[in-house]
């Protein structure tokens, strides 16, 4: 087929070019409102700027003159939230806030549906007068998200303006579009204030568990000191049932001691106090000599614990935290698992770490419990396997130094197959 060049003056090409040009420019306003509703800006000022792209929309022929009411369903009034354009106090003041059901605003809250008003002064639904009122006309428009009414827009015409023919479409689509932003901001506004108070309430927990457990630790001393006396003996001889409660007395403040430290480290570390003191230096005797103290621990229980150091850099770490890492991964390791079986303990240079870390032959983690570890008060399905002390917070110490540190922890494990639990620190 032959291509014929259109007649520009043709009624029907008129037309055609005239209705893609409007559309063009509904694309354009939606597109823009779009993304003014996308910015990060404070609630008002995103609907101030919104407004002000919508009522230079040409085709609604609308003034220079709009606002919003947001919705207050419990109490069923509307309350002016912001607009653009000349309003004088009067106004300002007496539509503050308008009950649902009144005038044009308050009846298109309640029927959720789009309102055109010719003008002010013959419809009858126009129930608010001004001083001074000039003839004007409304597009009243509901702001809905998922069928809720967030608030109501309005809009100033002339008097009977020649009511754009999609006007409800487009008026509609914008509308929803502001609902939708206005409740996301307010969900994101409710987060911010929740994580705020989560994190004042964590302080004080900080606080409230420093202040307890570090006056906690003296009388527990006492209590450790003496009844470990009299289990011995050291201040005569007691008969087997009082060496038995000594000895009980004894355990249980021993534990609570552990106890103690573990939540002060916690509280300590959350609250920022900790000071860590980086030196650069090889980690390998660090660990050569928490290998050789868990010895004595592993050699009760016939386990064979074994070191096998790789060639390592020197990395910025802090002794003593490192230290305390090394000695609950590796106190684990002999804690869970059975008499006579194996620990392995290795260190080796990776691309950009230097890793630590510890093989056993224990129970293994389930992916369920994998996914607990590492948080504070787990005691998962391992259980000691000599009646050692478990309080289940020296993972969760272990993460949050290894992050003062900027590495990583982690495990690999499967039920019944033993774990690997390992940490990688940067090389600096
Ligand atoms: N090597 C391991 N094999 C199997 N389970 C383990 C191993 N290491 C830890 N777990 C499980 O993870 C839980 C948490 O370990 P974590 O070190 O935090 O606490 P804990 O050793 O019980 O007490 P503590 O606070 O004295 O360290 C343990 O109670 C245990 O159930
Ligand atoms: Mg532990």
């Amino acid at each position: 087929m032959k291509n014929v060049a259109p007649d520009k003056d043709d009624p029907y090409f008129k037309e055609i070019e005239q209705e893609i040009r409007r559309r063009t420019e509904e694309y354009k306003v939606l597109h823009e409102i779009a993304k003014i509703l996308h910015n990060p800006d404070g609630l008002k000022n995103m609907l101030v700027k919104a407004l002000t792209t919508l009522v230079r929309f040409q085709e609604l022929e609308v003034e220079n003159k709009a606002g919003i009411f947001l919705a207050d369903p419990e109490n069923k009034v509307l309350r002016l939230f912001c607009t653009v354009g000349e309003f004088g106090q009067e106004f300002m003041e007496k539509e503050a806030e308008i009950a649902y059901g009144a005038c044009l605003c308050g009846k298109a809250a309640i029927s959720g549906e789009i309102l055109i008003s010719n003008s002010c002064f013959t419809d009858l639904r126009h129930e608010h007068k001004f001083d001074n009122m000039t003839a004007h006309g409304h597009y009243i428009v509901p702001l809905k998200s998922e069928n809720q009414l967030i608030g109501i827009l309005f809009l100033y015409t002339d008097e009977s303006p020649p009511w754009y023919v999609r006007s409800q479409e487009i008026l509609l689509s914008i509308g929803g579009l502001i609902a939708d932003a206005i409740v996301s901001r307010r969900r994101e506004e409710e987060i911010q204030h929740k994580n705020t108070q989560l994190s004042e309430l964590n302080e004080l927990k900080n606080k409230f568990l420093g202040i307890a457990s570090h006056d906690l630790r003296n009388p527990l001393y006492m209590i450790k000191t003496f009844s470990e006396a009299l289990k011995d003996g050291t201040v005569g001889e007691l008969n087997d049932k009082q060496k038995e409660i000594s000895g009980k007395i004894f355990n249980a403040s021993n534990f609570m001691q552990g106890l103690l430290e573990n939540l002060l480290d916690i509280s300590k570390i959350e609250s920022g106090k900790i000071d860590l003191t980086k030196e650069t230096q090889d980690i390998n005797p660090t660990a050569k000599q928490q290998v050789e103290l868990s010895q004595l621990v592993a050699d009760k229980k016939n386990i064979q614990l074994h070191f096998d150091p790789g060639d390592l850099p020197a990395i910025p770490y802090d002794t003593s935290a490192i230290t305390q890492v090394m000695g609950n991964f590796i106190g684990n390791a002999v804690k869970f698992s059975p008499p006579d079986s194996k620990v392995l303990v290795t260190t080796e240079k990776l691309d950009s770490t230097v890793r630590f870390s510890v093989h056993d032959e224990g129970p293994g983690l389930s992916a369920e419990d994998q996914q607990l570890l590492f948080k504070e008060f787990q005691t998962l399905t391992a259980r000691p396997t000599g009646g050692e002390k478990s309080t289940g917070l020296g993972l969760a110490i272990c993460k949050k130094l290894i992050h003062l540190h900027d590495g990583q922890v982690g495990v690999t494990s499967k039920l019944g197959e033993g774990s690997t639990f390992y940490f990688s620190l940067p090389m600096g």
